[in-house]
């Protein structure tokens, strides 16, 4: 999605823009623009399609001065990628904006606004805000007054960066469903939509709330609030180090963020479980207390956070005995759902900023629900702030697109959670020992299962000239096939479709013939024989299948069935090790066909707008 730099400083600042911009990149986005204003006023403002290099390079020809200025990566929602369409968008040969979010209201904007005399040259949504803001400075000298009217007028969801050239040495922000967070330095300040692109400035941040509204200037920092009273905001050190972002050696990040995944989950659960028991603050102060008196569970996620919301729905149901609902965040917020007495919404998300799964959080709120509870793997974003209990990942900054440590480290907590709610209610003595114990192990296994890595590897190169491929899995497995298939369709472009083993032969068995590949998941569990039989229906047509199996039950290759056995592990932890060899699966396929493993088409890291 759209990312946010500025910077205001007595040192030019082109640099420290360019480098935020790079730092943001891992976000996705189709072009990039930059505003620099000298001391004197003079601007200048490069934009262009495609990848940031290309404007770093434009930009170094220029050599711009200036010490203050806004930059941009755009991802299209309204009007093409391109150099007219992209960011800062700007008013009179003064004001300029960048601009994360979606104006609702810009049709109406725009006509009234043309009507006034502005001509509009983009396509975009965000051109209406920089004219209001021009057109309001008429009434509003100072710029923070006139981005604070115009933000009465704007309908939507935005986060904002403002410069006029005749505010010299500031810089406006205002935060409406967008987050932005103000970087402190020495006689410098920044601001980012992603603390991540400051940390070479500063580790010392301010989250700013929604409706907040801030003037930048070197030396100072002076924010109102929605009601325009002055506020102050916490300044916070960050604990993330500037090359939590770096590749480490990796060739891609996503690879990276396969091998960091046993040390996610480790972290993830110190000091979670003490003395075989969930630790009474794991999942918020009172949250034992809470789970003891509820009879449901609702899940709302989006992509990956859903499918592990899946998998959880089998192991509360089957562990806790208590029903369980789990839901598409966008399906979710615009239906009349049943809410279930004693009900807790959990939320799952890796980046804690999708809009769909913010929205149904603030819906959820008028719906009755017991609690919020949000498993999250970034501390300041909006869904940890506005949830009541939260359980925070330590995943650490997932930079590749298509998520990996992200779910895996959701699913061991979803397992803990599935444990924590066992204990408040004092049941299944059994289960909450077995999930201790294999949760303990569990980092230990997934170093096991990287050892697939090289046979993963040949195998892949077999998908590569293919279009289409399914993916199968019964119980709690099924969704980790569905996991599969999304992970190869994001970052491979291969078709793919996951289906529990039981359902092919109502349909998607006409599809099978020797060019559609089928990936199975088949652990060691009471479904396995079933699977067995749906396996040897799928052979029967013809197809070719790779099947994950494990090593204890001694699967049999022959034609059309190539077998990769994993260690033997406990059956609860069976779906966070067989994600381990599809997410290599999908690398590798990508790999071989040359697709952008971390920035794949089309595609955005944190989506932000509906
Ligand atoms: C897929 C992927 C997406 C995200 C989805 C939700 O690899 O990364 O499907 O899982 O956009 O994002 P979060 O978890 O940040 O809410």
């Amino acid at each position: 999605m759209c990312g946010i730099v500025g910077a205001v400083a007595e040192r030019p600042i082109i640099e420290i823009l360019i480098e935020g911009l790079k730092r943001l990149e891992y976000r996705g986005y189709d072009s990039a623009g930059v505003v620099v204003l000298d001391q004197q006023g003079n601007t200048s403002c490069t934009k262009r399609e495609g990848k940031v290099g290309v404007l770093a390079k434009a930009v170094k020809e220029q050599s711009p001065q200036g010490t203050t200025g806004i930059a941009h990566t755009r991802w299209a929602t309204h009007g093409v990628p391109s150099e007219r369409n992209a960011h800062p968008h700007q008013s009179g040969n003064r004001f300029s904006v960048v601009h994360n979010g979606i104006i609702e209201n810009h049709k109406e904007l725009r006509k009234s606004l043309s009507v006034d005399g502005y001509t509009f040259i983009s396509d975009t949504d965000t051109e209406v805000i920089v004219h209001l803001i021009h057109k309001l400075s008429a009434v509003y000298p100072d710029l923070r007054s006139a981005v604070f009217a115009a933000n009465q007028q704007l309908v939507g969801a935005y986060g904002m960066a403002v410069v006029d050239s005749q505010s010299l040495g500031q810089l406006v922000v205002a935060r409406s469903g967008s987050p932005l967070v103000i970087g402190y330095g020495l006689g410098e300040h920044f601001v980012a939509s992603d603390q991540l692109a400051l940390l070479p400035v500063t580790r010392r941040f301010a989250v700013l709330e929604e409706g907040d509204v801030a003037q930048i200037t070197k030396e100072s920092v002076s924010i109102i609030d929605a009601s325009g009273e002055p506020v102050s905001r916490p300044i916070e050190e960050s604990d993330i180090t500037a090359d939590a972002g770096g590749k480490a050696g990796y060739k891609h990040y996503m690879l990276k963020e396969i091998f960091e995944q046993p040390e996610a989950i480790r972290r993830t659960l110190q000091g979670r479980i003490v003395d075989g028991k969930v630790a009474e603050d794991a999942f918020g102060n009172g949250s034992l207390e809470l789970f003891e008196a509820i009879k449901h569970v609702q899940i709302v996620a989006c992509g990956t956070s859903y499918n592990a919301g899946m998998v959880a729905r089998y192991w509360i149901e089957q562990y806790v005995g208590i029903s369980c609902s789990v839901e598409i965040a966008s399906e979710f917020r615009y239906r009349e759902s049943f809410v279930h007495k004693d009900s807790l919404l959990v939320t799952l998300s890796q980046s804690g900023e999708t809009a769909d799964t913010l929205a149904a959080l603030r819906l959820a709120k008028s719906l009755g629900y017991s609690a919020s509870l949000t498993i999250c793997n970034v501390e300041t974003s909006s869904l940890v702030r506005e949830s009541d209990l939260v359980y925070l990942m330590k995943a650490g900054p997932e930079i590749g697109v298509a998520s990996t440590k992200a779910f895996t480290v959701q699913l061991a907590a979803l397992l803990l959670l599935s444990k924590a709610l066992c204990e408040a209610k004092a049941i299944n003595q059994e289960f909450c020992t077995d999930a201790a114990e294999a949760l303990n192990a569990l980092p230990t296994h997934m170093e096991q299962a990287f050892s697939l890595e090289q046979s993963v590897k040949v195998l892949s190169e077999q998908f590569a000239d293919k279009h289409h491929a399914l993916f199968l899995g019964r119980g709690d497995l099924y969704p980790v096939a569905m996991e599969g298939a999304l992970k190869l369709k994001e970052i491979s472009y291969i078709h793919a479709e996951a289906y529990a083993a039981g359902e092919l032969k109502h349909g998607p068995l006409a599809l099978v013939d020797a060019d559609m590949p089928v990936v199975v998941v088949a652990p060691s569990n009471d479904l396995l024989d079933k699977l067995k039989s749906n396996i040897e229906e799928v052979r029967a047509r013809g197809s070719v299948m790779y099947v994950f199996a494990d090593s204890d039950d001694q699967f049999e290759p022959g034609p059309g069935l190539d077998v990769v056995n994993m260690a033997h592990a406990s059956h609860l932890i069976a779906p966070i090790l067989f994600s381990i060899p599809l997410q290599f699966l999908s690398y590798y396929v990508a790999l071989v066909k040359g697709t952008d493993v971390d920035q794949p088409r089309n595609l955005a890291k944190s989506v932000t707008v509906e």
